[in-house]
């Protein structure tokens, strides 16, 4: 477990699952981008949900783009777990959006109109590897990447960029450059050992600061995601 000594709490932003903040020396550097990756199922999109309800508790906006699920297939998964995103929204708290796919190179100024518009400090983005459906030029996606990242650090935005990569895929992301653009990654793990599959949890990397360098198990209970901070997955299979 990493030590909690530099990590200022007031530069922190908590993720709202519990048992994570204490892998990552407090939470998630503010103003930093985070890319969280993992096979499909495994939970980003729950994890982004539960760290954008967690901001709006604690006063923060935030913006969620969608490019996969809808707003309503969102709000409607959410509400399982007794997060109300349709209050938010009517607080102006949470504003989902989902992009229009055959207008994505206008992403980053829209991205940028509607952070100034609406203040949000938290921003996830679900998925960035849903863009190669859209955009077939591997240089032009990772330009787009690589121009969302420069305006959400400019803006000091708090970032989750999601990227599901393929179960055979040895490398964090899947266009090559996510895991430069980021400051953090976080990779979720569905292995199976035997008749059993079980989820683990690592911080692959958190620029200028400590954070734990085990894989930890964690589980998606009725109440989100929780990670067990003390405890050590195994990691067969890996
Ligand atoms: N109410 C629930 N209780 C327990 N587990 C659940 C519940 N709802 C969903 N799950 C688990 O969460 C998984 C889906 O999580 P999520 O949609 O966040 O994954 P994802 O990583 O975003 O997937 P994808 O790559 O397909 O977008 C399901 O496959 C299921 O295992
Ligand atoms: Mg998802």
């Amino acid at each position: 477990m990493p030590e909690k000594k530099e990590s200022g709490k007031e530069n922190r932003v908590s993720t709202g699952v519990p048992g994570l903040d204490e892998l990552l020396s407090g939470g998630i550097p503010k103003g930093s981008l985070t890319l969280l990756t993992g096979t499909c199922g495994t939970g980003k999109t729950l994890l982004a949900l539960q760290f954008i309800y967690n901001g709006a508790q604690e006063g923060e906006s935030s913006i969620y783009v969608t490019f996969e699920e809808t707003p309503e297939s969102l709000k409607a998964n959410a509400k399982i777990f007794g997060w109300d995103f349709e209050d938010l929204e009517r607080k102006g708290k949470v504003f989902f959006v989902k992009y229009d796919p055959y207008h994505v190179e206008d992403i980053i100024e829209m991205l940028e109109n509607a952070i100034r518009k609406t203040k949000a400090r938290r921003v996830v983005i679900d998925s960035i590897s849903a863009l190669g459906m859209y955009v077939r030029d591997v240089p032009e996606i990772r330009k787009i990447i690589f121009g969302l990242s420069t305006v959400l650090h400019r803006l000091g935005c708090t970032t989750l960029m999601l990227s599901e990569i393929l179960a055979e895929q040895k490398n964090l992301s899947r266009f090559g450059v996510e895991e430069f653009v980021a400051d953090g990654v976080i990779v979720l793990y569905y292995t199976r050992a035997d008749s059993q599959y079980s989820r683990s949890l690592a911080v692959w990397k958190l620029r200028g600061s400590d954070h734990s360098q085990k894989l930890h198990p964690y589980r998606i209970t009725h109440k989100g995601l929780v990670v067990y901070p003390n405890e050590e997955a195994y990691a067969g299979g890996l």
